[in-house]
């Protein structure tokens, strides 16, 4: 039987999700809530015309619902997530999961003693061109990935549509852009052992939490890192870039170049793969990632598995980028695990 999903917070990433549900197999999207009812109505008819729930206490009330997908500003994910695993809910939350370890713990606590899943939406995980970076370093093409880096470029509007990332508890760069950077590091790398970072005081975008910030991470591997992030790209496209270098080669992924390269593909030197030391192109699908997200959970519930990213894996994000504020506002280098 599919997962009946309701949707909470009918927002900007709501036209992506809702979709995708759709989509999907095994998930079937049941409702929509949205604190601002009239999100939640045009969204519903625009998209098979679900039940549109007009409270929350609704939602949790409804036996129709199997899951919920959290999709509301950073500092209610917590409240909104403790509630519905209390209700049999399963789980599914935007990134970052929460906005403090107390608050990861509690979640996941949660939804261990209701026996419901837990899922983080880390979705550049589920990208296909991710994907083939991870197959490439995972079958050994590059060799040891020894230093990595990743650059995240977005404009203030990413802000200015988003009022709640400019001065609430949870908003900033590191929070809402960064820790995808450190998610997908930390999938193909392993657990970080030391963070130091520096966040951009010269503020672009009128915001009291972090715009801008640069941060180094330690892997226990030993493998190093570089992640410089911001919301201050006031001309130029929006870009994001990964790039990963082994001992034997290296690869790069920069899926949001687009203005001038659309699909641009992956960029690879493998000696081993290729016989010669040369940049080579690897192309890959175009599929939303937020399709085959919720097609990898819904696999796993119907295989009675834990979810592809778990709470977990949502708190080891967020553990590093509280150890960056830490080592931004302390001026030093950070070890893991906080205390
Ligand atoms: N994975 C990605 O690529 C990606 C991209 C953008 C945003 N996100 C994440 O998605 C989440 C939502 O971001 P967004 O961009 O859609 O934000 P948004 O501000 O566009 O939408 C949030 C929605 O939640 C509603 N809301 C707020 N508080 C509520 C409450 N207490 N009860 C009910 N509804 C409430 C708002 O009315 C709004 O419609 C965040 O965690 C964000 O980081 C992820």
């Amino acid at each position: 039987m599919s997962v009946r999903v309701a949707v909470i917070g009918c927002g900007a990433i709501a036209r992506a999700h809702v979709p995708a549900i759709r989509g999907a197999e095994n998930v079937e999207l049941v409702g929509l809530f949205d604190q601002d009812l009239s999100r939640a109505r045009e969204m519903a008819s625009q998209h098979g015309n679900p039940r549109v729930y007009g409270s929350w206490r609704e939602v949790l009330d409804d036996p129709q619902v199997d899951c919920v997908d959290l999709l509301l500003p950073h500092n209610a994910h917590h409240q909104f997530a403790v509630e519905a695993a209390a209700a049999g809910k399963h789980i599914m939350v935007e990134k970052p999961i929460a906005t403090s370890l107390a608050e990861c713990d509690d979640m996941i606590a949660a939804a261990e003693r209701n026996r419901v899943a837990l899922m983080t939406c880390h979705t550049v995980l589920f990208e296909p061109g991710a994907q083939k970076v991870e197959e490439i370093i995972r079958s050994g093409q590059i060799g040891d990935v020894y230093m990595a880096q990743t650059i995240g470029l977005e404009g203030p509007s990413t802000v200015s549509v988003r009022p709640w990332l400019a001065n609430s508890r949870g908003g900033g760069v590191l929070m809402a852009q960064a820790i995808h950077q450190i998610y997908f590091l930390q999938h193909l790398l392993g657990p970080v052992a030391k963070v130091s970072s520096v966040i951009g005081k010269r503020k672009i975008v009128p915001m009291t939490t972090d715009d801008t910030c640069l941060a180094l991470l330690e892997f226990q591997s030993g493998a190093v890192a570089e992640i410089t992030s911001t919301f201050g790209q006031t001309v130029g496209p929006y870009s994001r870039g990964t790039y990963f270098y082994g001992s034997e080669g290296y690869v790069s992924y920069q899926p949001h170049n687009t203005a001038l390269r659309p699909n641009r593909p992956l960029e690879v030197v493998s000696e081993k793969t290729y016989g010669d030391r040369e940049l080579h192109e690897v192309s890959y699908e175009q599929e939303s990632q937020f399709k085959r997200m919720w097609q990898a959970f819904g696999a796993a519930m119907a295989a009675g598995q834990p979810p592809p990213v778990t709470g977990q894996d949502g708190r080891a994000a967020i553990e590093v980028v509280l150890a960056a504020y830490r080592s931004a506002d302390e001026g030093r280098t950070i070890a893991l695990p906080l205390t």
